[in-house]
């Protein structure tokens, strides 16, 4: 399958992500996390700069780490993707680089989140070090306190989840992203779901809808 994850810093993007790739048995591609892992890199540099401030990548760059992650062979039964993409101009170019692989979309799951439930989501929250796994204090922590459950690395505060970059962030979803949903409604493709179920039900809710279309 092709899918989209649609929806607001938070919304649990990632966490759906990594239960549905492993369901569906297809790659996970978050473009943040692709930006997080090359923070030794002059990439990495350049945008860590612009993600801690809130504000999006440019799409001439985004898009083109994502034509070269697709064009690997893994991804030729499917793929999933996170945080991608976040523009009308970038979905557009994705149109264009499936239209070249011969390749159309499944869906677009698009979760729904309220403003505060996501920014109490976001001060809770520890990814992980080492392979980029997110826990919530409260609501999804690690088996043991600070550390991995995938990989047993450390936990850290994402540096972009300060209170007033997290705001921003909201503000540039809204500008930017938010018209997606629109974009994905007139093709056929947007499924909506309750964001603020818990992890597991939500899962179950989207394989169910996924596996009826
Ligand atoms: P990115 O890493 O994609 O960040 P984001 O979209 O802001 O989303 P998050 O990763 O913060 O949240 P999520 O939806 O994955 O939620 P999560 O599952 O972690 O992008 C970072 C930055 O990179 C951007 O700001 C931008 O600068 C740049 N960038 C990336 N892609 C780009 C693009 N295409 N174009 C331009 N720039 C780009 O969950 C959040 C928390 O809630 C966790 O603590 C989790 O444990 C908890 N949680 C999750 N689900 C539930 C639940 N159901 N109930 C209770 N708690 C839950
Ligand atoms: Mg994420
Ligand atoms: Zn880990």
């Amino acid at each position: 399958m092709r899918l989209i994850l649609l929806g607001a810093p938070g919304a649990g993007k990632g966490t759906q992500a990594v239960n549905l790739s492993k369901r569906l048995n297809i790659p996970h591609i978050s473009t943040g996390d692709i930006f997080r892992a090359n923070e030794g890199t002059e990439l990495g540099r350049k945008v860590k700069q612009i993600i801690d401030q809130g504000m999006l990548v440019p799409d001439d760059l985004t898009v083109s780490i994502v034509k070269d992650r697709l064009k690997k062979d893994d991804c030729k039964n499917g793929f999933l993707l996170d945080g991608f993409p976040r523009t009308i101009p970038q979905a557009v170019q994705l149109d264009e680089v499936l239209r070249e692989m011969g390749a159309e979309l499944d869906a677009v799951i698009n979760l729904n989140v309220p403003d505060e439930v996501i920014v109490r989501r976001m001060a809770g929250r520890r990814v992980c070090k080492g392979c980029g796994m997110s826990y919530h204090i409260v609501s999804n922590p690690p088996k043991s306190e600070g550390l991995c459950d995938v990989c047993g690395e450390e936990l850290k505060i994402r540096d972009d989840d300060k209170e007033q970059t997290v705001l921003e962030r909201l503000k540039a979803y809204y500008e930017k992203t938010e018209p997606l949903v629109e974009y994905y409604e007139k093709k056929g493709l947007l499924l909506h779901f309750d964001g603020t179920k818990d992890i597991t039900e939500t899962t179950e809710e989207i394989m169910d809808k996924l596996l009826k279309e």
